[in-house]
């Protein structure tokens, strides 16, 4: 999709399609009331009939209203005006580009910047609005044997702009957009792949790919089970050695400064299919495993934003990637692994293999000696009871970059919700066999998660990530999000500000 910005009122656009908020409260915006004066108050009309209140999600379509230029007019419900903010925004205009999308316009003229109010930033609001516009548009065909190749005859969306001295903020905006959307599109496509397709070999040969596609910014490097095993990542290939796919260590270097900076290392869970192995799943939703990979994919899907960004700043993305299953080669419950760090691992459930190759990621990022780790994971269930699909969980070691973390997730609305990492929850993991356990009881499960990864983190500036909530939908709109590639490119670009 284009983007752009234009400069004009409301009443004389001549567009196919104008979209125009509407409050539920203070009803009309703006841009509203010059469609509404113009038109000889047919928008006051109709809300005073009641057949559009307003409501955050409704939507309706007129055609040719009297005295109006433009084709067609979309009003868009947004709520009550003292509730509108980035959540609603975001919601709002999804559904609307979705209307737009089947109506016969090829071009769009929204009036969302008047929407922002002062305490808004306008770059962020533009982003939002391109992001979330990619985001609606996104279409999952790879593996179906039609594809209905778009049908939608929209290719352009303009953001209609009144004061001339935001534009480079509003074009700043779309540029960030537009990256993050390419980004939220792979790590999308990647996790929706089924695992039979998307195994350890295909998202190594995916990162290659978009290594190639940025040759000059991003070098990839895929360590081999041979290698693995002669660096002693005795608790990575435990979990591998239950499947017959061969499991993949997978490096991408983002390099977008001369200088030699320590680099800011992320960490994707690569699960490729999670069956949970020995300690076997239940068949309910276990389909749904298909995704235990999408640390991985949004790594991969950050790295792309970053290269289209050029951001000047240096990165590593490292992906321990796996398929858990059982069999006759399986980890057994009470067998003991050695990582690759020394320390020997307790595997009380197999169906806690997340850890088992985070733990042998984590060790291996020491060597670059990274400014900052973080770790992105759909490691445990207990998140998706403590916070749903709104928030993913935030571990860290260290305040400061924990800070940042929410600090981003608040302005990319893709939002991150602290939990402790006391000390007090590693008594969990004792074990009378080896030096750690690899699972801590039904008590929170997501803390002793994180407990066992801080094992491994000492020294380091590291904050953890677990999207187990947020990386997909079930149900109806069952589907990856994508999530949190929007976090993680603003974190980077925060890192780039300062
Ligand atoms: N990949 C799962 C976590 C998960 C489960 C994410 C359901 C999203 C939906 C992870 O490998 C796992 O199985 N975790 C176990 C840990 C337990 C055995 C301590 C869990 O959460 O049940
Ligand atoms: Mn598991
Ligand atoms: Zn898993």
């Amino acid at each position: 999709m284009d983007y752009n910005i234009v400069y004009c009122t409301t009443e004389k656009l001549h567009t196919p399609a104008l979209v125009v908020g509407i409050y539920e409260d203070e009803k009309l915006s703006l841009s509203a009331q010059h469609i509404d004066k113009v038109s000889g108050h047919y928008l006051s009309k109709l809300i005073t009939h009641g057949d559009f209140t307003g409501k955050i999600g409704q939507t309706l379509l007129l055609f040719a209203l009297p005295g109006v230029e433009s084709e067609r007019v979309l009003l868009m419900g947004c709520g009550k005006k003292s509730e509108f903010n980035t959540n609603k925004l975001r919601e709002a205009w999804l559904g609307t580009v979705k209307v737009l999308q089947k109506t016969g316009a090829n071009r769009a003229t929204a009036c969302l910047l008047e929407l922002k109010n002062e305490k808004q930033d306008s770059a962020q609001w533009a982003r939002l609005i391109v992001e979330t516009a990619e985001y609606a548009l996104y279409h999952y065909d790879q593996t179906k044997s039609k594809k209905d190749t778009d049908s939608s005859k929209l290719e352009k969306i303009s953001l209609l702009l009144e004061e001339v001295t935001l534009q480079p903020n509003i074009e700043q905006g779309i540029t960030w957009g537009k990256a993050i959307g390419k980004g939220v599109k792979l790590a999308r496509d990647l996790a929706n792949l089924p695992g039979n397709i998307c195994t350890p070999t295909y998202l190594a040969d995916s990162a290659c790919k978009v290594a190639q596609q940025y040759r000059e910014q991003i070098y990839a490097q895929i360590i081999n089970q041979d290698d693995m095993e002669k660096l002693g990542m005795g608790a990575l290939l435990s979990v591998a050695k239950g499947s017959v796919e061969p499991p993949k260590f997978i490096i991408l270097e983002y390099k977008g400064t001369k200088q030699d900076e320590q680099p800011i290392v992320l960490i994707g869970k690569g699960v490729t299919f999670d069956s949970g192995g020995i300690s076997l799943k239940p068949a309910d939703r276990m389909d749904e495993m298909k995704y235990d990979m999408s640390g991985a994919a949004s790594v991969l899907g950050t790295i792309k934003a970053c290269a289209e960004l050029k951001l000047p700043i240096h990165m590593v993305g490292i992906i321990p990637s796996v398929e858990n299953l059982p069999s006759g080669k399986a980890n057994k419950p009470g067998d003991i692994v050695t990582s690759l760090d020394g320390k020997t691992i307790e595997v009380l459930n197999t169906d806690a293999e997340g850890r088992l190759i985070l733990c042998d990621a984590l060790t291996y990022s020491k060597r670059y000696h990274p400014k900052t780790v973080i770790d992105i994971a759909t490691l445990t269930g207990a998140c998706i009871i403590a916070l749903g699909a709104h928030a993913s969980g935030l571990l860290s070691n260290n305040q400061d970059l924990a800070n940042q973390l929410i600090a981003a997730g608040e302005a990319s609305g893709d939002r991150v919700w602290q939990l402790p990492l006391w000390e007090d929850y590693q008594s969990q993991l004792k074990s009378n066999f080896a030096d750690i356990a690899n699972v801590g009881g039904r008590e929170a499960g997501t803390i002793t998660a994180a407990c066992f990864l801080a094992r491994f983190t000492e020294n380091l500036c590291w904050a953890h990530l677990d999207i187990a909530g947020t990386a997909w939908l079930g149900g109806k709109e069952k589907g990856a999000t994508g999530r949190p590639v929007s976090l993680l490119t603003q974190y980077l670009i925060q890192c780039t500000q300062k």
